[in-house]
């Protein structure tokens, strides 16, 4: 990962977002090679999945013909949808805040995050030794005391047993004493290592930065918020929003209204999401600021199963046709108690990414059967399961609905079977941002190649699919003269007006073609000696580094057509 992300930086994929004032956690911006690759990436499912699209025919695999349109939604949209969608109430993470360092944590990393802590491999190593019983330890508490005067003092400032080192060891002694059997084991030593107060605060579990103690888990609202007009108060307070379907399933009955859609039909949806998330990390696979590619398909109740599989396996295969084959993307059917909810069915599209650890796979795309949830949510108000399972208007003990719904039917009549119903709905939902990197993981790959005379060069090669890299051929002079520079540039502006292309006379062939191999650009155009007298030019490819010849006027299409073929 980190040569990835090398790389990135230093071929213009990703940046940091405001680098030269040390970076801002969470956001990123693309550089000029990035922004190519991420629109190829955008381009190619809108393209798949909309326009594309042919609603006069039964797609394989898929119950019957279905069509497709677009929206385009506003960021910001009426507060109330976000308390009737639930996300006000329960779009949230529980957080742990260090009373030592104020960094916050999302309380169901913390363990994770422990395990890993350099003060906390270093107190380990220095004060226990494996016990009988596997998962308990034998604690050396005058090492650890060593440990707290010496190496502490500089891993774990904010450890309790390091800013005060008899009091915290004399509320595990006294508690050994009175209970001989209490079982020692890694976690519960750390907490009695983080707690001074005892008897005030119980034990606290301990910060994987500083080890100072941490607050018990708050709600912390991951929608971030702003105002609307010049008063800044609650009336005017608005949300970014954190996903793009809401704006889907508001508009559901413009869409009807406004074009001839019939059900079963999908709305898809690209456009900025934000979450405040706590932890951003592992590049721009958790991000604050970015991009989803969302389907929200409207279908009859009674066929829902049959377009949640269909869905399901389609969007899988979306991910294979543009290159991602190798066994890291795999399709993870939710166990029944993972679902939301509202949901009958939820399979993630995951893959293994570097940063993960080995057997580890990370979310690429969610794809859910959602049921009538959103649509009832929109007409009634905020829904909950009752008792019975039912999902019913949450009402306040005035009986009230807590937020109420738009009041507005979007249920659909279907003119040939003369019934009402309120559309079930199955929801693919990707992550641009997500996606792209996963493709930039899957490409990148280091090989030797042979260099002019024969010997081995290492080389790292992005093995984009051509539809997403990012340039689509490079053309190159073989020398500056002879009148090479100018047939290439010829080639260059023809081939410019389709797509892409680069234009590089300097430096040595050899490096030209891997500074190309690096950007993942698949093929490479060389003017040379033999142009001048037969017209032919060699075209390079850039995985097998095969080189063949073709006549200038026939690049057009051979190109068009191995862009294609791939
Ligand atoms: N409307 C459903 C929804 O938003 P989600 O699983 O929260 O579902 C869908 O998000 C996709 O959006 C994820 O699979 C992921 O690709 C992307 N995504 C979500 N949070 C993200 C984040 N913080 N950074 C980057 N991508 C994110």
């Amino acid at each position: 990962m980190d040569k990835l992300g090398s790389l990135c930086k230093r071929r213009g994929f990703i940046f940091q977002s405001s680098e030269i004032y040390g970076g801002i956690g969470g956001f990123w911006d693309y550089g000029p090679l990035g922004v190519e690759l991420k629109r190829n990436v955008k381009e190619a499912w809108w393209r798949d999945m909309v326009t594309g699209h042919d609603d006069t025919i039964v797609q394989p695999g898929s119950p019957r013909e279905y069509e497709m349109c677009g929206l385009d939604c506003s960021i910001i949209m009426h507060p109330q949808i976000w308390k009737c969608s639930g996300h006000y109430d329960l779009f949230h993470d529980m957080m742990q805040t260090c009373r030592q360092c104020k960094k916050m944590f999302r309380a169901d990393h913390v363990w994770e995050q422990l395990k890993d802590a350099p003060w906390v491999l270093s107190f380990a190593e220095a004060s226990s030794e494996p016990a009988s019983v596997p998962e308990l330890i034998k604690f050396n508490s005058v090492a650890a005391m060593n440990w707290a005067k010496t190496k502490g003092r500089k891993l774990a400032p904010g450890l309790a047993l390091v800013r005060n080192t008899e009091v915290t060891m004399s509320w595990l002694a006294e508690d050994l004493q009175t209970n001989p059997e209490l079982q020692l084991g890694v976690t519960t030593l750390l907490k009695y290592m983080a707690t001074e107060q005892k008897a005030r605060t119980g034990l606290v579990s301990p910060c994987p930065l500083c080890g100072g103690d941490l607050t018990e888990p708050r709600e912390f609202s991951l929608m971030f918020e702003s105002h609307a007009g010049a008063v800044k108060d609650d009336e005017n307070k608005v949300f970014l929003r954190p996903e793009t379907a809401q704006g889907i399933f508001v508009n559901f009955k413009n869409v009807l209204d406004s074009t001839r859609v019939k059900i079963p039909f999908g709305i898809a949806q690209i456009g900025k999401s934000f979450r405040n998330e706590i932890t951003p990390r592992n590049f721009t696979f958790r991000s604050r600021e970015f991009e989803q590619m969302e389907i929200e398909f409207f279908c009859k109740p009674a066929e829902s199963r049959q377009w949640y599989t269909y869905w399901r396996d389609r969007r899988f295969a979306w991910y294979t046709s543009l290159g991602m084959k190798s066994e890291k993307l795999r399709l993870r059917d939710h166990a029944a108690e993972e679902l939301s909810h509202y949901s009958c069915g939820t399979a993630d599209i995951e893959y293994a990414f570097p940063f993960l650890e080995a057997g580890d796979y990370g979310e690429l795309e969610g794809v859910a059967h959602r049921g009538d949830f959103d649509l009832r949510s929109h007409m009634e108000g905020k829904l909950v399961k009752d008792a019975a399972g039912n999902l019913v208007v949450d009402r306040g003990p005035d009986g009230k609905p807590k937020y109420a719904g738009s009041g507005k039917d979007l249920s659909y009549f279907d003119d040939e079977a003369k019934e009402r119903f309120v559309p079930h709905v199955i929801e693919p939902s990707a992550g641009a941002d997500r996606a792209t990197l996963a493709f930039l993981c899957e490409a990148y790959t280091e090989d030797a190649i042979p260099d002019e005379k024969g010997v081995p060069q290492a080389r790292v090669v992005m093995k984009l699919h051509p539809r997403l890299a990012p340039v689509k051929a490079a053309i190159f002079p073989l020398v500056k003269r002879d009148g090479m520079p100018e047939i290439a540039a010829k080639i260059y502006r023809d081939l410019k007006q389709h797509w892409n292309v680069f234009y590089d006379e300097k430096g040595a062939i050899g490096r030209r073609y891997r500074r190309q191999d690096e950007a993942g650009t698949p093929f490479c155009i060389t003017v040379d000696g033999q142009t001048l007298t037969d017209q032919t030019v060699t075209i390079r490819d850039r995985d097998t580094c095969r080189q063949w010849r073709v006549k200038s006027g026939d690049i057009h299409n051979e190109i068009a057509n191995r862009l294609t073929a791939s």
